[in-house]
């Protein structure tokens, strides 16, 4: 396996930037679609209303599954309420380009040490569009910070809004049923009442405890990805709420997650990232799926080949 592992592809230094350039088949504003018609991938700002449009021509999405940046990094360079007004934008674009009758997620974070910020102002804008809200969802990361003065920080938030009435195919986790249900005698008979267990296994609820986080030892790791959610999280969205053969979006690729759950599932994909680096890893992550079944690289560097064909790797070597 190669260790030439990535660093944070969104901080890398420019010398690192300026070497995956030449590599990146998308420049802002072009669009990929691959050779089998099912999926696009676009380098541009989900904001740009004018671009979205142009993206989707006439095609409309079930579902939207978007996953934008509100970390830290966000916030040095963003007030909260310039994060909501641009987040507004992108929920607007959202609105326009998906059917009549479709699901929106959209995973978000809390900031514990700043007033929950920005998911409380996130959903009161929200509430003043034509989105209704479906459900709240926590997903229990495995590992935690924060453990000595605090509560261990184990939690992803993913709202669900829909627009219209879609359809919602009811999901399973692959935990057995600890409890049953309650027992009745009839007739002298003592029956169990299943009327409305349909599987031996739990439903998720809207509390994930069974979906484990990505990290650099899992084969769907992809390096230098900061951000990236499990496939399995985004391939349950995806089967609950869109068909086979349905479009989806999502307008922040970055390891190209949803679009990979999209090729699993037998659905079509078109997703956007402003940064041209993130557009082309879900290019390659696509291509590597089709070619190995892979899901990700593990430690691998998914741009190893090019950069070792090129100068030194000096700056490149710094693991996850
Ligand atoms: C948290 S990551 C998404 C992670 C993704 N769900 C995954 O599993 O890999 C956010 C991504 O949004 C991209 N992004 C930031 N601002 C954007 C914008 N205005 N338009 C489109 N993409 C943007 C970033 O480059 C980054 O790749």
């Amino acid at each position: 396996m190669d260790r030439n592992a990535l660093s944070r592809l969104d901080t890398a230094t420019e010398q690192i930037r300026r070497r995956l350039r030449p590599l990146c088949r998308l420049k802002s504003g072009e669009v990929w679609e691959d050779e089998s018609g099912r999926h696009v991938v676009a380098c541009g700002d989900a904001a740009d209303t004018v671009f979205i449009k142009s993206l989707f021509r006439g095609r409309s999405a079930s579902l939207a599954v978007h996953d934008p940046p509100y970390n830290l990094v966000m916030f040095t360079r963003r007030s909260v309420s310039e994060f909501i007004e641009w987040c507004r934008r992108w929920v607007d674009n959202t609105h326009d380009i998906l059917a009549d009758d479709a699901s929106l997620y959209v995973w978000l974070g809390a900031d514990q040490k700043n007033h929950f910020q920005p998911l409380p102002q996130f959903m009161a804008m929200m509430a003043e569009t034509e989105f209704a809200s479906r459900s709240y969802i926590t997903m229990r990361n495995q590992r935690g910070y924060g453990t000595q003065k605090n509560w261990m920080a184990v939690r992803q938030e993913l709202l669900y809004y829909t627009k219209g009435s879609p359809a919602f195919q009811v999901q399973y986790t692959d935990i057995p049923k600890i409890l049953r249900g309650y027992y009745k005698d009839v007739r002298g008979v003592r029956t169990e009442n299943c009327e409305r267990s349909h599987s031996a296994k739990i439903r998720p609820g809207n509390v994930w405890v069974d979906i484990q986080q990505v990290f650099y030892r899992m084969h769907e790791n992809v390096n230098g990805c900061y951000g990236q959610k499990p496939l399995q999280a985004i391939e349950r969205i995806v089967r609950a709420s869109s068909r086979q053969n349905d479009t989806v979006a999502d307008f922040f690729a970055h390891s190209g997650t949803t679009l990979l759950a999209c090729e699993k599932t037998d659905r079509r994909c078109i997703t956007v990232d402003i940064d041209p680096v993130f557009a082309e890893v879900t290019i390659r992550r696509l291509e590597r799926y089709r070619e190995t079944g892979e899901t990700g690289w593990q430690a691998e560097n998914m741009f190893a080949r090019e950069l070792a064909a090129s100068a030194t790797v000096s700056d490149s070597a710094v693991p996850p």
